[in-house]
């Protein structure tokens, strides 16, 4: 399509004519080549390996626009005369302006043709949701041995990679409250910062194993489309003296470079749990390197929401509960919630059954040991070569999980 080679020329070219622009203003698909292509620096520069990565076009049909030049030699695509292009643009591709807030820029302010940008901005995604903006960081932080060694200590995620299932996860009211408030401190956050209130956007979720504290963390990442750092403090313990906190600061350090970012530390209590064994020096320095971190970073002026998550939340001191502005709890689900769990994960899954029995049946069972009832249930009725439930396979697969909690809480 040839209107979109021109989109691509003129974006670029409006791009770099005007500072105020950012990188969230080009739309994804053409900010996706730019990353892959070299990262993108002003001025920005359309090379015919560009325009082929973004859009399949007729060469001669190229040749043919009267404003348009391609250079034999280097390969470069110019605009030779930007206002027939504008012209060229409004008449052939008025669709795609609108959608551009880059082009929307320009044109609003060209003749009366109606262009939004701030309607054009609704259409875009910011660039820290792409995974091509996070690989280019990451790439950088590779080049560098010292920022290299960070990048083994963390698992990174681009919120468009996670599973599209996370918005399964069921939360309660009281959690979806809490959400909700990070959600509009990140988009307050300016105002937030003008009246003085730093303080926000560190969360500790606590609660058994298997009540969805991960998988919440990741959904956050995909809904606010905020790339997730995770580090489980159990990795980057060490037994090596001053190693632990080296490990912490260089956490803090990643998150801070990948900002805006969510950072998710789980197994929190983890060097709590070993000051408590042990109050070896090397450990006590650990805890101190760790809450200081939390002190020096913040959702405001850093763009680091901090989520921590334990099971053993008894295991953390007043010093730590103190420095978490929200304490979210992720206690053994309710009926209401299984009930839920159960409607979710049987939903593509033919069969007779009667949810709210198996509701009553499940009480004490975390969010985990509900959805393994349901695959217990599939694989035995597989088995049997069925590809429908029967409530006698839900049934015996909750007294099969019963079992296992039963084993489980006995040792
Ligand atoms: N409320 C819930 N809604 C939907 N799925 C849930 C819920 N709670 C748990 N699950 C499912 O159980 C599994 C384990 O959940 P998750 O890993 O998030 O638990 P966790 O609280 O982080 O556990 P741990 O403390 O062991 O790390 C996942 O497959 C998740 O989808
Ligand atoms: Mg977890």
């Amino acid at each position: 399509m040839i209107a979109r080679v021109v989109e691509l020329l003129l974006t670029a070219e409006i791009f770099n004519r005007h500072e105020n622009l950012t990188e969230d203003d080009i739309p994804k698909e053409i900010r996706k080549i730019f990353y892959t292509n070299g990262g993108l620096k002003r001025p920005l520069v359309v090379k015919e390996n560009i325009l082929k990565g973004f859009v399949e076009y007729d060469e001669k049909e190229l040749r043919k626009l009267p404003f348009v030049d391609v250079n034999s030699f280097n390969r470069q695509i110019k605009i030779t005369s930007f206002d027939v292009a504008v012209k060229w643009m409004l008449k052939n591709g008025f669709d795609l302006i609108k959608k551009n807030p880059v082009l929307a820029y320009f044109y609003e302010s060209y003749d009366s043709t109606g262009v939004s940008y701030e309607e054009a901005k609704k259409y875009s995604k910011p660039r820290y949701s792409d995974s091509e903006w996070l690989k280019g960081i990451i790439d950088e932080l590779t080049k560098d041995e010292s920022t290299a060694e960070m990048l083994g200590l963390v698992r990174i995620f681009s919120p468009e990679d996670l599973d599209d299932d996370l918005s399964k996860v069921v939360l309660d009211d009281e959690q979806l409250k809490e959400i909700r408030k990070i959600e509009i401190a990140i988009e307050e956050r300016e105002w937030l910062r003008d009246v003085g209130l730093r303080e926000i956007g560190k969360l500790l979720f606590i609660g058994p194993p298997g009540t969805g504290k991960t998988t919440t963390a990741r959904h956050l990442s995909k809904k606010l489309l905020l790339p997730l750092v995770e580090v489980k403090l159990s990795m980057i313990t060490s037994q090596f003296l001053g190693e632990t906190s080296k490990n912490i600061e260089k956490v803090f350090e990643i998150a801070k470079r990948l900002s805006p970012c969510i950072l998710f530390i789980d197994e929190f209590d983890y060097v709590a749990k070993t000051r408590t064994s042990d109050e070896h020096a090397a450990v006590k320095r650990a805890v101190n390197t760790l809450l200081k971190s939390i002190d020096e970073i913040n959702l405001i002026d850093h763009g680091v929401l901090l989520i921590s998550a334990t099971n053993h939340p008894s295991l953390l001191d007043s010093a730590v509960w103190r420095r978490f502005d929200k304490i979210v709890e992720f206690p053994e689900p309710s009926e209401e919630v299984r009930k839920r769990i159960f409607e979710i994960t049987l939903e593509k899954i033919p069969g007779d059954y009667r949810i709210d029995e198996l509701v009553r049946m499940t009480e004490g069972f975390t969010g985990a040991e509900v959805k393994l009832v349901v695959r217990e249930a599939v694989l035995s009725a597989l088995m049997e070569g069925r590809k429908e439930l029967t409530m006698d396979d839900l049934v015996k697969a909750v007294e099969d999980v019963r079992e296992r909690i039963t084993l489980k809480n006995s040792y």
